[in-house]
């Protein structure tokens, strides 16, 4: 039987920490993880855009022999999900599945406030679609959300200096301005699967009884969920326990140090054009 993986897919590192909790949670599957950080961060780009280049990657991921992709990205999520699922899957391959992180979180993120007052933080595109305002007020009417875009967090990640000292001054700045949206924010939700790599920073830079919700758990439970709800599914995938990692940048060494400390194992990743990804 050929591998048949569970794909990941994100714009750069940030679907790793989804993946983490996946793989913790869904030890025996097989998995491929494409992370598009040539072309990162997405957040700024637009809709079209962003839409292209995911529906390159899942494809590319099909190509690979996945049935099944998690697009572990909120940008990618709020503005190309929609479209893969209602008109270009029917097109390609009907029997494939695609999901996405947005859904999962505002069905459960309600349950973490007391008070009822949620800051959202993510990409400028993920906050522009106003994705979790609909959906979280869907899940959780009586629940205020807040959002604020934090543009310049990606960018940090994905070069590497979010350890460094200026990086404080971001982390603070963006954090001042959705706790000004409200006194009552009791929750903060970490909505672009880059950010929990800067957890400790945002926690340290917050009120003590704020919590820090990240999506990684949330994400994995619901997958666990999916599969038991669709063994057509689940019986598909193949459970051989591999992990493979792609990415479209040609410095693979500085991914793999990378991913290596966001994953918490070595990673050794192979690199995959941009321009190869198209039209497989
Ligand atoms: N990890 C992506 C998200 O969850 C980051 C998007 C970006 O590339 O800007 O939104």
């Amino acid at each position: 039987m050929s591998n048949q993986p569970i794909g990941i897919f994100d714009s750069g590192f940030g679907g790793l920490t989804v993946f983490k909790s996946i793989y913790e949670q869904l030890p025996g599957y097989d998995y491929i993880y494409l992370g598009d950080n040539a072309r990162a961060p997405y957040g700024n780009r637009s809709f079209k855009t962003i839409h292209e280049y995911t529906w390159e990657c899942v494809q590319w991921l099909f190509a690979q022999g996945c049935p099944l992709v998690i697009v572990a990205c909120n940008t990618a999520s709020a503005k190309a999900l929609r479209t893969i699922q209602q008109q270009d899957l029917k097109n390609a391959d009907p029997t494939k599945r695609v999901l996405g992180v947005i859904r999962p979180t505002a069905e459960i993120v309600g349950n973490y406030t007391n008070t009822k007052h949620i800051g959202v933080l993510g990409t400028k595109g993920t906050v522009q679609s106003g994705s979790y305002l609909l959906e979280i007020k869907n899940f959780f009417p009586d629940v205020q959300v807040y959002q604020q875009a934090c543009p310049l967090w990606v960018p940090l990640i994905e070069n590497g200096e979010y350890d460094q000292p200026g990086a404080e001054y971001f982390v603070k700045l963006y954090l001042d301005q959705v706790m000004a949206q409200s006194p009552d924010i009791d929750t903060i939700l970490l909505a672009c699967t880059h950010y929990p790599i800067i957890k400790g920073k945002i926690e340290a830079n917050l009120p003590a009884h704020v919590k820090v919700v990240s999506q990684g758990d949330i994400v994995a439970k619901s997958l666990v969920d999916y599969l038991h709800r669709h063994p057509e599914m689940e019986t598909r995938l193949t459970k051989a326990g591999s992990h493979q990692f792609f990415t479209t940048t040609d410095d693979t060494a500085d991914f793999d140090h990378h991913a290596s400390l966001f994953f918490s194992e070595p990673v050794k990743s192979t690199y995959v054009a941009a321009n190869d990804l198209v039209g497989c």
